[in-house]
């Protein structure tokens, strides 16, 4: 067992045991190309956008596509937006698109910025992805505060109530001022493939000399499990009119996928006949079968979704070129199996 320090008394080694950690194990993933500190803002800005919501793994696809349809801050510029927001299909949170499209239409004016103030000025980029954009990019030494970063503090310094500032106070003095973007990335690995919120491998991470949560005996147990805001539970009802893949849509108002091409909705507050009833009047329709029931969980909100059939004489659109949610391809699913269903190949 090792003796423990605390860490605030061996920073140069502590920091030098990550670091060496980092070059050795850190991730490879396709926007860390490039010197170290100078690598290509595009390609960093717009991982990190994906990221703010988006795990890994799963932005890795994301990743791969968008930058296929706009290779570079110009093309992003150029694009309409509802091309943007059609490479963005699947992923959630489309402000993000669209506020990315925006920042991308400033910066082809004006050039990428060339500080953390600079980020931070512009749309749908707020202090943690400043930070990760400028010190990745421009060398500056900026730390960056999220929930991996969160849990591994709390765990080095044994404290179970983190407060946002004290994270960032932390994470400020740990920065290592010579690679602010090296050290920042290996904190950030290092709380997802070491120091995870479940099972931590403590045997394995470099920081271990100076982990006042191991020298306790209970790494888990840092930081307290948040307070959970309750979840919404929503309920709504849908009318595919057409077929799964040419089908009446509509776009979506409001903060619940706003801005995205969908089948038509209405929000279930009585009765979901009384729902469907208004929807049908809205659209001049008849209701018809029900097709069945998809959910879709997001953060604050669970969605609950009836999908009917309806007859009506609205133009359907070909679905293969709207940009739709999760939530829409799951509900035109159910339309396509009935269709196979009803018509075997
Ligand atoms: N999460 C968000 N940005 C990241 C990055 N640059 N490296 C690892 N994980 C991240
Ligand atoms: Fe996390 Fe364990 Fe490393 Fe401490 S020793 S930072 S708890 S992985």
């Amino acid at each position: 067992m090792n003796a423990f320090e605390p860490l605030d008394a061996a920073l140069p080694a502590a920091r030098a045991a990550l670091l060496e950690w980092f070059d050795r194990r850190g991730r490879a993933l396709p926007w860390r190309l490039g010197q170290e500190g100078r690598r290509d803002p595009y390609r960093v800005w717009v991982s990190e956008v994906l990221l703010q919501q988006t795990q890994v793994a799963r932005g890795l696809t994301y990743y791969d596509r968008f930058l296929e349809s706009f290779p570079d801050v110009q093309a992003l510029a150029r694009a309409p937006v509802d091309a943007v927001l059609k490479a963005w299909e699947g992923c959630g949170y489309y402000a993000r698109a669209r506020n990315l499209h925006r920042a991308a239409q400033q910066v082809a004016l004006d050039g990428f910025p060339q500080s953390y103030g600079g980020w931070l000025a512009l749309p749908g980029v707020g202090p943690y992805t400043a930070a990760a954009i400028s010190s990745l990019t421009l060398n500056e030494p900026r730390a960056v505060n999220d929930g991996n970063v969160r849990r591994v503090l709390a765990r080095l310094y044994a404290e179970r109530v983190p407060a946002d500032r004290w994270v960032q106070a932390r994470a400020d003095t740990l920065l290592h001022p010579e690679r602010p973007g090296a050290w920042n990335e290996a904190v950030m690995d290092l709380g997802a493939t070491i120091c995870t919120s479940k099972s931590p491998v403590c045997p394995e991470c470099p920081l271990q000399p100076w982990c006042a949560a191991l020298a306790q005996g209970t790494p888990t147990a840092f930081p307290a499990p948040k307070v959970r805001a309750a979840v919404q539970a929503v309920q709504a009802v849908a009318v595919v009119i057409g077929t799964a893949d040419h089908a009446v849509l509509e776009r979506r108002e409001g903060a619940l996928l706003g801005g995205l091409m969908g089948l038509p909705t209405e929000l279930v507050d009585t009765t979901e006949a009384a729902a469907l009833h208004r929807l049908c009047v809205r659209l001049g329709a008849r209701p018809g079968a029900l097709l069945g029931e998809v959910t879709h969980g997001m953060t604050h909100r669970h969605v609950t979704l009836r999908v009917y059939r309806a007859a009506g004489n609205l133009p359907p659109q070909a679905v293969a070129d709207a940009a739709l949610s999760r939530l829409d391809q799951k509900a035109l699913g159910l339309a396509r199996d009935r269709e196979a269903s009803l018509f075997p190949a």
